[in-house]
């Protein structure tokens, strides 16, 4: 078997094109859809992502507030930041891309975030929310997913689906979000991590297999079922360049359909930031 690549670029494109009608019905309403975004330091892969990110804002019609930050600030000037941003009503979604130098503490961060302009919902009231059922705002790459397999036509309800990883951006909000008892969602969802004994016997019985491990090649194609629908949320960079979790010409001979890096998750991960944007602003005018 060759498996159908999804074309996650295409697909973003759609929801792109959605929330730029939504953006241009709240303009014409008095309000522009601002993101904050916040980069911290000079990790080249954070300065890739953050500036994909606010050039997709630009093309929405979302206005973006751009905050590059030297490595060496301190946690209480952060966190300052963050406080004006939460006050500042032409600001509706704040982000602060991840991760943050050592000498800061990331939770602290996160939670400052006033929950109701948590562009990534990575707050704990947010994740509490997920979790719950009453989602306000859903992470970024885990919202991304659902949508690509929806719209991509893969029946979600009732599958048997293996996420490897178990981050706080990714595995565990998308093992939340894909349980819950409503549309596009209802799986039977097992998350596997460094403590799992057998991951091989795990992932040759998912329907549908996430990887979102963080290591190149991690899932091989001994270890995806036949038939099987593969996401992979890897970017790791390696001598041959961008590669994901997924030796993706091993898992094409077994797989119905699986998602390419560069290509496939990365660009819902940012369409579904603009969508986020978007209803916050939305909420913030209701
Ligand atoms: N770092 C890796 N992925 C993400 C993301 O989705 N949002 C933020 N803020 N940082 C990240």
């Amino acid at each position: 078997m060759s498996a159908q690549t999804i074309d996650g670029k295409a697909i973003a494109a759609e929801v792109r094109g959605e929330v730029a009608a939504r953006a241009d019905a709240l303009r014409s309403q008095g309000v522009v859809p601002g993101l904050a975004t916040i980069l911290v330091g000079d990790d080249p892969a954070s300065a890739v992502y953050v500036r994909a990110k606010r050039k997709a804002c630009a093309q929405a019609g979302i206005a973006a507030r751009d905050h590059d930050i030297e490595a060496d600030i301190s946690e209480a000037k952060l966190l300052e930041l963050v406080d004006g941003l939460n006050r500042d009503p032409a600001i509706h979604g704040i982000l602060v891309q991840l991760p943050l130098p050592g000498h800061i503490d990331e939770a602290r961060v996160v939670e400052a975030v006033r929950p109701d302009k948590d562009a990534d919902g990575f707050h704990p009231a947010n994740l509490g929310r997920l979790l719950s059922g009453n989602p306000l705002v859903v992470p970024a790459t885990p919202g991304g997913i659902q949508q690509l397999l929806i719209r991509s036509g893969f029946a979600i309800s009732g599958a048997e689906v293996v996420v490897v990883g178990r981050s706080n951006i990714v595995g565990k909000p998308l093992a939340a979000l894909l349980m819950q008892k409503t549309l596009g969602a209802n799986a039977t969802v097992t998350v596997c991590h460094t403590g799992t004994a057998d991951i091989a016997g795990h992932t040759r019985r998912a329907e549908i297999l996430i990887a979102a491990v963080g290591r190149a090649h991690a899932i091989t194609g001994d270890m995806v079922a036949p038939g099987a629908v593969v996401i992979d949320v890897g970017v790791n960079r390696t001598e041959t360049g961008l590669t994901g979790d997924v030796d993706f010409e091993g898992a094409s001979q077994v797989a119905a359909a699986i998602t390419p890096v560069p290509g496939g998750v990365g660009p819902m991960t940012i369409a579904q930031l603009l969508h986020n944007t978007v209803d916050l602003a939305y909420r913030s005018s209701e």
